[in-house]
């Protein structure tokens, strides 16, 4: 099976956490394109969305699914959302898709924060794949540079403007041991908007092809 139809079948697993006449939180991504899609064929029974990016939001706006303000519907039941890394433990690495700010607005406001991957996405250890920052633009060197005393190689993703004005650092080289530990020691940092990782809170079901994962004990 190729990753598209692991990806596809996550989707289609995630469908059957949307309740009768909710607002769904909605992420980002190829994965999150597929669970547009089948929450298209669905649109009747829900009330809408909230969407963590303009890409999401042409996609849903396309399909006739009304996109609300998260200020206007208040705390959510379900938000569901790509990685780009999981660890055993449910916590994440997001944001190669740049949109890891409204998806952490969003994933905070929900009860149950469902996570659709495809086996590629699972790690042991998160860090292999690039640790996406986004900063306010005239902080992108000094947040490189606290990086940098942290053992981190920070690369700038030149070009690329996030859709609430920031930049994006990728920072290589890390093996993150203590996940929770460093996000918050990045968010301290002056100019961080935030941090693609998903530490102190995780998902709360991570879904695989079409397998509900077990989370392994702490
Ligand atoms: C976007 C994200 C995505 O969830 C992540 O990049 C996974 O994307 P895909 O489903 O295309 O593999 O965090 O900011």
């Amino acid at each position: 099976m190729s990753r598209d139809q692991l990806k596809q079948q996550a989707a289609e697993k995630a469908l059957g956490f949307v309740e009768e006449g909710s607002v769904v939180g909605v992420g980002t991504g190829s994965t999150v394109a597929f669970f547009i899609d089948g929450l298209a064929k669905m649109k009747a029974r829900i009330d809408g969305a909230v969407s963590s990016s303009e890409q999401s939001t042409r996609q849903l706006q396309a399909h006739g699914i009304p996109v609300y303000d998260l200020n206007a519907v208040g705390p959510l039941k379900l938000y569901i959302d790509g990685a780009d890394e999981c660890d055993p433990w449910d916590r994440l690495i997001k944001g190669g898709g740049a949109a890891l700010t409204r998806e952490k607005i969003i994933a905070q406001a929900s009860e149950t924060f469902v996570c659709i991957i495809d086996p590629a996405k699972q790690v042991e250890l998160l860090g292999a794949f690039p640790l996406p920052v986004e900063v306010v633009p005239m902080a992108r060197s000094l947040v490189g540079r606290e990086i940098l005393k942290l053992d981190g190689q920070p690369v700038w993703r030149e070009g690329v403007v996030t859709d609430n004005g920031g930049w994006i650092i990728d920072v290589h080289g890390w093996r993150i041991q203590d996940p929770v530990a460093l996000e918050a020691r990045l968010n301290q940092i002056p100019g961080v908007i935030s941090v693609g990782l998903f530490a102190a809170r995780p998902a709360d079901v991570v879904i695989v092809g079409d397998q509900i994962r077990p989370k392994r004990p702490l």
